[in-house]
Formats: structure tokens, sequence, C-alpha cells
């Protein structure tokens, strides 16, 4: 039987991502030589709001040269946003070793991979030494852990002491099922969500302080409608998450969109300090 490791890197696997992106740059006229990073913007940012949300989360505290790692990085756009814009030494760990191949390559193209590290690795077992980072940040991973305990162990193990966690996630409200497909899972086997109250428990009981959360559902479901609105006049961009998630990008939004309307799931943000 599958591991569930592999089954959730078959559910990101989408084999030759990195030129299937350059493909969609060059029938889009773009110089490859001259790519920015809001070239590639629409891809590299695998959550509800993209770029515009990690900004905002990155002026949440300052961040300005400190060294950060991104749990779950995907793709790479916020390590490379907070590289580029906040002069971060940047660390982004993955399951996905074409996710990671991509993430590397991409950064190479925005000359950015002097100030940007990709690991291929398990988000539970953190390949780093005990207060390693100024700042531990993850955005939409936690859904696909099933030991939220062993998750924020491993990230507050690799918090330095004085220094800051900053997440943006998908949360369960309330007992009812969800369904699926969704962006993170095809289906139920392999998606564990959990309440922000029971976050809030894992990180106090790990000695970490509540600084701020933010609702940022209402935000969600605008940006989903607005994109919904896009789709229909415009068609599907050239660089977008459906370059990701393929023919189930539309079934998997709508889904999201759907239980985020219907108070299922909520969106939240938040920062905690060691
Ligand atoms: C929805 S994507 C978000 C990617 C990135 N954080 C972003 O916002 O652009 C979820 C990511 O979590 C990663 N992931 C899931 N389980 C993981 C684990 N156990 N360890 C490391 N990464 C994991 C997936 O491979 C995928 O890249």
């Amino acid at each position: 039987m599958e591991s569930l490791h592999q089954s959730i890197e078959n559910h990101y696997l989408k084999e030759g991502l990195y030129e299937d992106i350059m493909n969609r740059l060059k029938e889009q006229n773009i110089a490859l030589t001259n790519v920015k990073r809001s070239d590639i913007a629409g891809v590299d940012e695998f959550h509800v709001r993209g770029a515009a949300v990690s900004k905002e989360l990155a002026n949440s505290i300052d961040l300005n040269r400190l060294n950060v790692l991104d749990v779950g990085c995907g793709l790479g756009g916020p390590c490379r946003m907070l590289a580029d814009e906040y002069n971060c030494q940047t660390t982004g760990i993955d399951l996905s070793t074409e996710y990671i191949r991509t993430a590397k390559k991409l950064s190479e193209l925005v000359n950015l991979d002097n100030k940007t590290t990709f690991i291929q690795g398990d988000a539970a077992k953190l390949p780093f030494k005990d207060n390693t980072f100024d700042v531990v940040w993850t955005q939409h991973v936690q859904m696909n852990i099933p030991n939220k305990k062993q998750f924020y162990s491993e990230i507050n193990r690799v918090l330095k002491t004085g220094g800051h966690f900053l997440f943006y996630d998908i949360l369960k409200k309330g007992v009812e099922e969800v369904s699926y497909p969704m962006p993170w899972a095809s289906k139920a086997d392999f998606s564990f969500l959990f309440t922000i109250e029971e976050m809030n428990g894992y990180l106090t009981e790990l000695g970490l302080t509540k600084k701020q959360t933010t609702d940022q559902t209402q935000a969600g479901i605008d940006f989903f409608d607005a994109l919904v609105a896009r789709l229909k006049e415009f068609g599907p961009p050239k660089i977008g998450l459906n370059v990701l998630m393929g023919d189930t990008t539309k079934p998997k939004l709508m889904n999201l969109l759907t239980h985020l309307k219907s108070k299922k799931l909520e969106l939240k943000s938040g920062v905690y300090k060691k």
C-alpha cells in the first residue's frame, strides 16, 4: 500500500513542472534571460490570495535581514519574496522532490539562488539544529500533517528563543465533514483538518506566546469570487495555479470556496513569539 507521504507527493506531482512554466513564459514572449518574480507569481505561491497575503504576513513583524525557514515551501515563491524584498536569508523545505527541483531552478532564473536554499524533506522531522532560525513561516501545509504535535514541536525546536512563528492556514470550523477534492487532498485519506483553538492549544503548550491572529476568510472569499468572474470572462491564465492543479483546478477551488462560504472552513493567519 502507498505510504502517506507517497500519496501526498503523488497528489501534488506535476512532472516537468519547471519546463512547463518555461514554455508558458515563452508563449507570452517573456525572454527567459529576463524573467521577473512578478512573471511567475501566479504559480509560485500555492495558497489562497497568493503574493498579496504573503506580503501582509511579512509585514506583521520586522523581518529585515532575518534568517527564515519556510516549512512546506512548495515552489518557493514566499522564500524568494522575503529574500528579494526584505533581504532575508531563506530556507525552504518540502516533501515534493519535483517542487524542490522547480524551486531551485526558479530561484536561479530570477537570480535569487544566493539567498534561497531548498531542501527536500519532511516538515515533521526537520533536518536542522535546535535554535537555528529567527523566523519559521508556514502557509497551507499542516492540512497534510496527521501528527500536529510533532509538526509544531519541530517548528518550536528549530526556532531561536525570541524568534517568531508566522502562519497562514486553512482550518476546520465545527465538526461537519468536508467534501473532496480540495487543493491539498483529492480525498479525505490524506487530509487532517483541525481548528484554530486546537492549534493555539499546541502552540501554547510548547510555550509560544500569541501576538496576533487575523481572520482571513472574507478576504479569501472575495479573492475567489473575483477569480471566478475573471475565469468566466478570460478563461484560465497562462501562469496560474491551474498549472499545478490541471484539470482538477475548478472542482478543488469551488469546493474550497463553498466550504469557506458555508463556514465549514476558515482562513487564519497569525504570529507567535518564542
Ligand atoms: C498547498 S501547498 C503550499 C505550498 C507553499 N507553502 C505555498 O504557500 O506556496 C502544500 C505544500 O505542503 C507540502 N507538504 C505536505 N506535507 C508535507 C510534509 N510532511 N513535509 C513537507 N512538506 C509537506 C506539499 O508538498 C506542498 O508543497
